[in-house]
């Protein structure tokens, strides 16, 4: 991810009295290799998990646990925090200052912070699964959404008591991706809120027999960035994802599928309720005529033709299909980006074509980096040079949302 615009931003980190605690100080650590300066508040209870000094040695700062530290009069330290930050992150976030955070109850210095605080704020819940669902904590979140106030996680797994459900706090990473977004764009937007969005992602995997396949080095990572970044942005995301390592970002409604015939059926149930699709998914082009149920012997041939019959284009079956959603394809080209790309908005039906170069395993198709032309149906044309996914699946929604004000206006 790129650091450079990052260095020197300034971070509060409120760490709550929950045993996710622990995994706070990676936030700390991760934030620091961005050379982002982080500062430590923590509650009491938080201080019974870890120590103030772990969190003093990995932030390189003073961490403040009291109200009253402060000897002297013009200290006043929960404004100066309050005024030095500029993004305010709570991991992990308690039920009970959660309640706190939704009914402005300042009793100790995380709480007094954050009321003195005018930056953005993110949240990471961390509780038990019952905890999580009773009715006056989802009030509490509720309130923290009007109160703009972001929330990452929870995610789902196993819980302190050893159970498995929803509360489980968000894994560092997570946390981390969410605050150098905001850091970023200084505003947690939420361009897409309340819209429901599709998007597809990885490659599809055409069976041959039942050990073997077809498929592509598509990891599914641009896919999975760009539900991440449209979660954030406040949509209900749908992510349709082939074969992908990839675990689902937390809050987003992921459906598994294998074949380009499985994503096409998954993509079109959900099509007619999306108000944006992005289709990025690498689907196989072709797909084996006639797939067998047993594992085949290679017996005594020296070579094998398997016949492979076109698979369905999604895209364009999706942008004949009236109404359709906003509609957004990929394009991974080896040559001539630019106008291929051009060619298969028009095409393909697409409001709008993200075009890349396929180059070497970093950049694109399989990498960790991308780098793209994003091009609408009115001529416009963005450049994005080689960027992070993470920071690239920013860009492109940035460009989704001003192409469609734009259209709006
Ligand atoms: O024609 P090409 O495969 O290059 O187009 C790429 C775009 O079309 C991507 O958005 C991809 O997700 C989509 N596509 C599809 N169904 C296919 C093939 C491609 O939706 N069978």
């Amino acid at each position: 991810m790129s650091s450079a615009s990052l260095e020197g931003k300034r971070v509060v980190l409120v760490v709550t009295g929950g045993i996710a605690a622990y995994k706070a100080c990676e936030v700390v650590r991760r934030l620091r290799d961005h050379r982002v300066i982080v500062r430590v508040a923590m509650t009491a209870a938080a201080t019974r998990f870890v120590t103030p000094l772990t969190f003093a040695a990995l932030s390189g700062q003073s961490v403040m646990t009291s109200l009253f530290a402060g000897e002297r009069p013009e200290d006043i330290p929960h404004v100066r925090w309050a005024e030095w930050a500029e993004l305010v992150c709570v991991a992990p976030a308690t039920a009970d200052f959660i309640a706190k955070m939704a009914h402005g109850v300042a009793d100790d210095f995380p709480s007094t912070l954050y009321l003195a605080n005018a930056a953005p704020t993110l949240v990471a819940p961390a509780m038990e699964d019952d905890m999580y669902r009773h009715a006056a904590v989802q009030r509490n979140l509720a309130t923290l959404e009007q109160d703009d106030v972001a929330t990452v996680g929870p995610a789902t797994g196993s819980l302190a008591s050893g159970r498995t459900g929803p509360g489980r706090m968000s894994e560092p990473d997570e946390i981390v991706a969410a605050a150098l977004r905001t850091l970023r764009h200084g505003v947690i937007n939420k361009d897409l809120d309340g819209q429901r969005v599709l998007i597809t992602a990885g490659p599809t995997y055409e069976a041959l027999d039942p050990v073997r396949g077809f498929t592509n080095r598509s990891s599914g990572r641009m896919g999975f960035e760009l539900a991440r970044e449209a979660v954030l942005r406040g949509g209900r995301v749908t992510l349709v994802a082939g074969p992908s390592r990839l675990a689902a970002p937390a809050g987003v409604e992921l459906r598994s599928v294998q074949s380009a015939a499985d994503m096409q059926r998954e993509v079109l149930s959900a099509a007619n309720e999306s108000d944006v699709a992005i289709l990025c998914a690498a689907v196989c082009d072709f797909t084996p005529l006639d797939p067998v149920d047993e594992k085949l012997k290679k017996g005594d041939r020296s070579c094998l033709d398997v016949a492979m019959v076109r698979t369905t284009d999604i895209l364009a079956t999706l942008g004949k299909s009236d109404p359709r959603p906003f509609l957004v394809g990929f394009a991974a080209e080896s040559s001539d980006v630019r106008e291929r790309t051009a060619e298969k908005m028009a095409g393909k039906n697409c409001d709008m074509m993200v075009g890349n170069r396929v180059q070497g395993a970093e950049v694109g198709m399989g990498g960790f980096d991308n780098e793209v032309v994003i091009l609408d149906r009115q001529g416009g044309e963005e450049r994005i040079e080689r960027l992070p996914k993470p920071e690239v699946a920013t860009r492109i929604w940035g460009a989704i949302g001003r192409y469609r004000e734009r259209m709006n206006s």
